[in-house]
């Protein structure tokens, strides 16, 4: 490991290690506009939402690093008291880029990226129309903490109307996938919420879940299960009977109608296919296999059936497979 005391280090190092260990970070296009009426529109990646009621969210434009000057952006905040605040998606991302040009105080960076002002309902800044997300918002505080280089300006700010495009939603929800937001990371680094790189946990259960450590020992020392893995199965109420092992296992054993379609070469196929009833019916049909084979191979299923959301299922397979031979 390597151990950094700030106060020891330079600004910029500080700043480098805290934009790689602090990220994905959400991107806030904030538009202001000055006492005289001039536009202004910049990117600001520290930044987030701190409550709903009412909502609140907070960017910090913090004071120029070459020479600890006010960016335009928090000198419009303090005169006007107003900004809208906007979501940054992957087709904006190089105009967003360019906005965050360190342009004269006197220049419009909407023109400067050719992103599209439109007029905002309630507050004087305008709204940027490629953005699905929109706020309008008011100053509540400003906190500014030290005076140098890279020092915080957090802006803290009320939503006071959302413009949100209907296309984004599913069942009720803003989808990653729909929205399709980036966000800002170490160096020039940004990395894109959408396809693979989103994934669901379920929330921990309302009535409380097991938890880790009452998770049996056979089950927490294998070697096909990863903590992720662990976790999930911390996560049910109550860890299924023997009874109901058996009962699954012959319900499962019923469902094989030839046993000459479980060839033990399919079991990988299976796998890949996500398909842990099949496996396990190779198992259950390969009755040669050895006990530790077959214990492994158990657990590759019961691994299966957690990563498919099935975490009843996969305990059932979990317990079968510790079993001293099924
Ligand atoms: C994606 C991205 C995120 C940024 N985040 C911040 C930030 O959180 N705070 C900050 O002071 N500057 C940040 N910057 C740099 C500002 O956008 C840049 O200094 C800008 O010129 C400020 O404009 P202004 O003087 O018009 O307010 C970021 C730039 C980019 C491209």
């Amino acid at each position: 490991m390597k151990h950094i005391i700030p106060a020891e280090s330079s600004v910029p190092e500080v700043q480098r290690l805290l934009q790689g260990g602090i990220g994905p970070r959400p991107i806030a296009l904030v538009s202001t506009v000055s006492k005289d009426g001039i536009n202004n529109l910049s990117p600001f990646s520290f930044y987030n939402v701190f409550g709903a009621n009412p909502p609140v969210i907070a960017f910090s434009p913090s004071r120029r690093g070459r020479d600890g000057s006010f960016k335009d952006t928090y000198l419009n905040l303090v005169e006007t008291k107003e900004c809208v605040v906007q979501a940054v998606t992957y087709s904006m991302v190089e105009q967003v880029s360019l906005a965050s040009t360190e342009y004269e105080r006197g220049i419009d960076e909407f023109v400067k990226s050719g992103l599209t002002p439109i007029d905002s309902d309630i507050v004087k800044p305008k709204r940027v129309k490629e953005s699905p997300f929109q706020m309008e918002c008011k100053l509540i505080d400003m906190m500014s903490y030290g005076n140098g280089g890279a020092s915080a300006n957090i802006a803290v700010c009320e939503v006071i109307k959302f413009h949100v495009d209907e296309e984004v939603f599913v069942n009720g929800i803003i989808h990653p996938n729909k929205i399709d937001l980036v966000a800002r990371m170490s160096g020039d680094f940004y990395c894109r919420a959408f396809g693979d790189n989103v994934f669901e946990v379920e929330k921990p259960l309302a009535k409380k879940g097991i938890g880790y450590d009452q998770i049996p020992d056979f089950i927490k020392n294998s070697n096909i299960y990863s903590a992720n893995n662990l976790g999930k199965f911390g996560n049910i109420e109550i860890i299924p009977s023997e009874n109901a092992v058996t009962e699954y296992i012959e319900e499962v054993r019923r469902g094989i109608k030839n046993e000459s379609d479980h060839s033990l070469i399919l079991f990988e196929d299976f796998q890949n296919q996500k398909n842990f009833i099949k496996m396990l019916q190779i198992i259950l049909v390969n009755s040669s296999l050895s006990p530790s084979n077959k214990k492994q191979m158990l657990e590759r299923t019961a691994k299966v059936a957690l990563e498919s959301n099935q975490t009843e299922i996969a305990w059932k397979i979990a317990l079968f497979a510790g079993r001293d031979n099924g």
